[in-house]
């Protein structure tokens, strides 16, 4: 085979390097110097490289990232260490008598132990625990943990998650006094998928009638199970490690010192780990992050609390499967058995009908669940759902409860099976099945539903932000047919106000007066509120930004918006529909008859007087403040916000610290959020960012 020439191979090196360091930035200091767009295009030369020297393909390259061809199967490999597990402690008395036994055990062994345990507790990760081997700096072996005993080899898929490196270096070493790379590193963590990564995960299968993952861990389990590992390169995983099985070359006095040093070689370790505390404290800590527990970017079901002297857990050891020097403090179960009473269907502002589960009201970790989603039919079909039967139920952050199975072995015989209405249940007309879709959606667009919803949307804060005019009062407007579209919202007077239940008429007056004012409105809010398909908060301000004027927007073809930066053919199709249907171009028309003025940006004057000074106080707050950036922005690149921030006299710092006034966090933000959330910092969402900078 042809050898490559000595340019090229200095190539190859330079890319693997510069990737290798790139990869760091992003993943690991949440910190990137370039452009997604650079780095493919820096991966893509190496890739092309590579494959015509594949002598150059060394297994630490960054293309081991992309995923390599599919296996026929794993194999499996021992652990030279077993992989234990936990006892849980389930409450302070737990925790208490774990820590007297520990005390005891080490007392009885050394009668001169008179000393205060020191621990420490880290967040108990909801994953799939991973072992990876290094030899000699390399990252050559990843199992799962399997039995404790054997795991399968999952390496080629490991190799695809951003943050594990591929290859040890040492970082900052002076934490640790380790200046060696070890000859053999064993490091044990948690495979994680974030909530949101989760949330966008399941939605696209359920675009696309796939199954649905029951919880972050099962997909992350999912990913890692993958035979080709293209399509795990394709999942959102992330890692925290907390442990270390095997070494050769690195002596650990204190589980604290491993952590460190595992940070140190360029490992991701989670922030909100605690070290060396007394009981007390532990005690302490985990109220404290059971109350953070539904704010984390991802799932934790408790804390995992250990000696962490290393000579004292060797005198502890171990017992048949789990050490005697550790134990999960666990968090209340975020799932819980009920009983399914009965399904409705909800039909949404775009005409989509979704099943919604009425429960046997249950505790679900400290919250009252009554209501679960379903999805669609497929769905219920799926997890073979019916009604009557008994059925688990989780509840994870602030996202709606959903049912993750049935419990077979309950049925009684009388379960009713439950199959999607014909007709909309609400306007009687017939429904139809979304071509390529589970969704079944009213196709009737005066179905008052569907039109409730549309108002609702309309007037709400992001769009016309029509203060006063609430969900039920939209909704009695509707019923009594008062308002019929958008434009009638503006013909509606006092008196007719005053006629509706529960109204008086200082409020019917107030609503008047926010009516008046939401009329001069800005371009992005105006196809916001319109509630176009695909089309948020998001794309509307990156078509206004680029259009300015609605004349110049309606006058748009798709071409002309879709090579605005952000907006993908599935935006660009859905706003060119809109506004080229006679019944959309009507209502336009209607609204501008009702004098609905598009300005150019937000008239503060007519706003109240404290909005003003409040946005006006978010405008010069921005002077001197310090702002971090962290996860994947939408409508720009994080070197933009940068620039737009620093243009607007805002310094822009790359970590997190007391002394960091925002963090703006896009999406998939790891552990700089948690830092954040950790220290108090605000944290900001882009949204935020672009209206305190553009005011
Ligand atoms: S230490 C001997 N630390 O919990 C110590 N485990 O039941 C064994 N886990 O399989 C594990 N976060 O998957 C440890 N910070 C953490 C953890 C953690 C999550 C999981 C891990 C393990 C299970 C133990």
């Amino acid at each position: 085979m042809e050898q490559p020439t000595q340019s090229l191979k200095h190539e190859a090196l330079l890319l693997q390097k510069e990737l290798t360091r790139h990869n760091y930035r992003y993943h690991l200091l949440d910190d990137p110097e370039i452009s997604d767009a650079e780095y493919d295009k820096m991966m893509a030369r190496l890739l092309e490289i590579e494959e015509a020297y594949p002598s150059l393909s060394t297994p630490d390259s960054p293309t081991k990232r992309v995923g390599a061809p599919p296996l026929e199967s794993f194999e499996t490999a021992q652990h030279s260490i077993p992989m234990l597990g936990l006892d849980n402690a389930f409450n302070d008395d737990d925790i208490l008598e774990f820590h007297n036994r520990t005390l005891k055990f080490l007392e009885a062994q050394n009668d001169s132990f008179k000393k205060e345990i020191f621990y420490t507790v880290e967040p108990k990760l909801d994953g799939v625990a991973v072992e990876l081997v290094y030899k000699n700096a390399i990252l050559t072996r990843a199992t799962t943990r399997g039995d404790g005993i054997t795991g399968e080899v999952i390496t080629e898929n490991v190799r695809t998650i951003g943050s594990v490196p591929l290859r040890l270096s040492v970082l900052s070493a002076k934490s640790i006094g380790t200046e060696r790379i070890p000859k053999l590193l064993e490091v044990r963590g948690e495979v994680i998928i974030n909530r949101k990564d989760f949330d966008n995960l399941n939605k696209i299968r359920l675009e696309q009638n796939e199954y649905l993952f029951a919880n972050p861990r099962n997909a992350a389990a999912g990913a890692l199970r993958q035979l080709d590992s293209r399509k795990t390169a394709a999942r959102p995983l992330s890692i925290f490690v907390y442990g270390i099985g095997l070494t050769e070359g690195i002596e650990a006095k204190s589980q604290s010192q491993i952590l460190q040093t595992l940070q140190s070689y360029g490992f991701p370790v989670n922030p909100l780990i605690r070290e060396k505390i007394t009981i007390n404290k532990v005690i302490e800590y985990y109220r404290e992050l059971e109350q953070k527990r539904e704010s984390l970017p991802y799932e934790i079901d408790g804390m995992v609390v250990k000696v962490d002297d290393i000579a004292l857990q060797n005198a502890l050891g171990i017992k048949s499967r789990s050490p005697r020097w550790a134990v999960a403090y666990k968090f209340q179960a975020m799932e819980a058995t009920t009983t399914l009473r009965d399904i409705i269907v909800q039909v949404g502002r775009t005409g989509t009908l979704t099943p919604v589960a009425l429960l046997e009201p249950v505790n679900v970790g400290g919250v009252t669940v009554s209501r679960a989603t379903l999805h669609n039919e497929d769905e219920i079909k799926r997890k073979d759902i019916r009604i009557g039967d008994s059925v688990i139920v989780v509840r994870s952050g602030d996202v709606i409860p959903k049912i993750v199975k049935i419990i077979e072995s309950k049925r009684t015989g009388s379960e009713k099976k439950f199959s999607m209405p014909l007709d909309c249940p609400v306007c009687k007309s017939p429904v139809k099945r979304v071509e390529d879709e589970a969704a079944v959606k009213c196709i009737n667009a005066s179905c008052s539903a569907q039109l409730k919803e549309r108002i609702k949307h309309f007037v709400s804060k992001s769009a016309f932000d029509v203060d006063g005019l609430g969900k039920k009062l939209v909704e009695q407007l509707v019923e009594r047919e008062m308002v019929k579209s958008f434009a009638d919202l503006f013909t509606l007077d006092k008196a007719k106000l005053a006629s509706m239940e529960r109204m008086g008429d200082k409020s019917a007056e107030n609503i008047v007066n926010a009516l008046e004012k939401s009329r001069n409105i800005t371009l992005k809010r105006l196809i916001y509120a319109l509630g176009i398909d695909h089309t948020g908060e998001n794309a509307a301000y990156l078509l206004s930004e680029r259009f300015k004027t609605l004349d110049t927007l309606l006058c748009a073809s798709k071409e002309d918006m879709e090579i605005v930066e952000g907006i993908g053919p599935k935006t660009s199709g859905a706003v060119y529909d809109f506004f080229h249907n006679p019944d959309n171009i009507f209502l336009i028309k209607n609204l501008i008859d009702n004098k609905v003025t598009v300005v150019q940006s937000e008239d503060t004057s007519v706003k109240e007087g404290k909005e003003e000074d409040d946005k006006k106080r978010e405008l010069n707050s921005i002077k001197g403040k310090i702002f971090v950036l962290t996860g994947t922005l939408e409508g720009m690149t994080r070197t933009e916000a940068k620039e737009l921030l620093q243009q607007a006299g805002a310094k822009v710092t790359g970590s997190i610290s007391a002394k960091t006034d925002y963090l703006v966090a896009g999406e998939s933000a790891g552990s700089k959020l948690a830092k954040a959330q950790e220290l108090g910092v605000a944290v900001i969402d882009e949204k935020k960012l672009i209206s305190m900078v553009k005011g």
